[in-house]
């Protein structure tokens, strides 16, 4: 019920958002398009750069041209090639790497600009629907836009330390060749370590009192699975 409340909250303000920004895109574009039509040779192309794995990650061309001022040798060829998907190609296009000051983290090192270990909302995605786990229960819901927006908690509050940024640590239980020791001490961390590092009753509620809130059970997961197929038609509908 609370998330149902809480995107039609945000839906209505993202419309209005959406509205006022398209009248003054069309405003604006009306102007600039009789002075001067978007010239790819001098900003890039206009379209973001969109990679859809390992995890979804954006670049785009205008805000390092247009508005950093950066000249295409900045990039071409010596750090990227003029080819979308090229780099992906060399293996090692990771957070590693920009740590190691390679790709991105040629300049997003903290100084030229912002760190690549922090701000990870700049250049990657939420999941829009909800994270539903089945094992070793079923079943948990994980609500990404209820944390972001309702507790206000940063990407990297979570992902650089607490969880990895792939479906997968939490169920971890179920890998095969854990001893029962393994077992049982990952069990224990689901809650104290993972999820309650905040939800200890003092950051967010405590993990020993709303089992149920987390705990949607069998029924919340088949209720979940059929709004969240609903979702993706929508959203696919929204693309075209
Ligand atoms: C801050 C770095 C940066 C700057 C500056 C930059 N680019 Fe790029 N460009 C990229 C990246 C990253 C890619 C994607 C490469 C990849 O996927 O391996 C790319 C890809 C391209 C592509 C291929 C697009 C496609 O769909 O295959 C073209 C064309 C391009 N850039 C033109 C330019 C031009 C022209 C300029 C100067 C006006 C410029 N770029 C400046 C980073 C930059
Ligand atoms: C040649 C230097 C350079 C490289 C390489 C570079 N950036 Fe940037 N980037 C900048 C500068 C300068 C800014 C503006 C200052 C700031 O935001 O810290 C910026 C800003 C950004 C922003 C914030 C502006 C926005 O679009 O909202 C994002 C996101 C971003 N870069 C993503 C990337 C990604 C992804 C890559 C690698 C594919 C990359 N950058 C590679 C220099 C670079
Ligand atoms: C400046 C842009 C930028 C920022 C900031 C950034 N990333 Fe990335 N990240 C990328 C790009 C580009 C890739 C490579 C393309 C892809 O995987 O889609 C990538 C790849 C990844 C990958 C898959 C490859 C790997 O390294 O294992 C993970 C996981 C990841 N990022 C997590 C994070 C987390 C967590 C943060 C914040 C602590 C973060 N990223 C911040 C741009 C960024
Ligand atoms: C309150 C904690 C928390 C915050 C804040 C958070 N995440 Fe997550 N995220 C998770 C958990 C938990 C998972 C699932 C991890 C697992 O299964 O091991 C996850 C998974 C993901 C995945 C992988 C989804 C998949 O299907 O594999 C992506 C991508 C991701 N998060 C991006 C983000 C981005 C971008 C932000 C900030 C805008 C963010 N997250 C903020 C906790 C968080
Ligand atoms: C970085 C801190 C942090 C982590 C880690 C975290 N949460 Fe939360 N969570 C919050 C905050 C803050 C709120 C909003 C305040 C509240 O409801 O107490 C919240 C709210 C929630 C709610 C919504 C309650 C409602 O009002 O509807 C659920 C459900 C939830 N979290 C589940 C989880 C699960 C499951 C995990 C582990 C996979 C997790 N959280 C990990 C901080 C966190
Ligand atoms: C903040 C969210 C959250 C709350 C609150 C919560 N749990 Fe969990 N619980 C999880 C997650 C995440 C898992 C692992 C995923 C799965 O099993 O689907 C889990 C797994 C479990 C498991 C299986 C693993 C094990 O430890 O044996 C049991 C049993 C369990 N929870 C009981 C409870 C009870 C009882 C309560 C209330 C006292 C509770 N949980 C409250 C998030 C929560």
């Amino acid at each position: 019920m609370i998330t149902n409340k809480a995107s039609t909250v945000s839906l209505t303000a993202m419309t209005t958002f959406f509205s006022a920004s398209l009248v003054a895109a069309l405003f604006s574009a009306n102007i600039s398009m009789a002075a001067e039509p978007y010239d790819a040779d001098r900003y890039g192309p206009q379209e973001p750069i969109i990679w859809a794995t390992p995890t979804k990650a954006i670049f785009t061309h205008t805000t390092h041209t247009m508005d950093a001022g950066l000249a295409c040798d900045s990039c071409h060829e010596d750090i990227f090639p003029m080819e979308q998907g090229g780099t992906a190609k060399n293996g090692d296009f990771t957070m590693k790497s920009f740590k190691e000051g390679k790709y991105c983290g040629t300049c997003h090192d903290g100084s030229t600009a912002f760190e690549s270990s922090t701000q990870c909302g700049s250049c990657h995605f939420a999941p829009e629907a909800p994270i539903v786990f089945t094992s070793p229960v079923k079943a948990v819901a994980f609500d990404h836009s209820i944390h972001l927006q309702k507790g206000k908690v940063a990407c990297e509050t979570c992902h650089k330390e607490v969880f990895a940024m792939k479906k997968g640590s939490i169920e971890g239980a179920e890998q095969p060749g854990l001893t029962a020791g393994d077992k049982r001490k990952h069990l224990e961390q689901l809650h104290n370590k993972y999820c309650g590092t905040c939800h200890d009753s003092s950051q967010a509620f405590g993990y020993l009192t709303r089992c149920t809130v987390c705990h949607i059970g069998a029924k919340g997961y088949d209720a979940q699975q059929s709004s969240s197929l609903k979702k993706d038609k929508d959203t696919g509908k929204n693309n075209h």
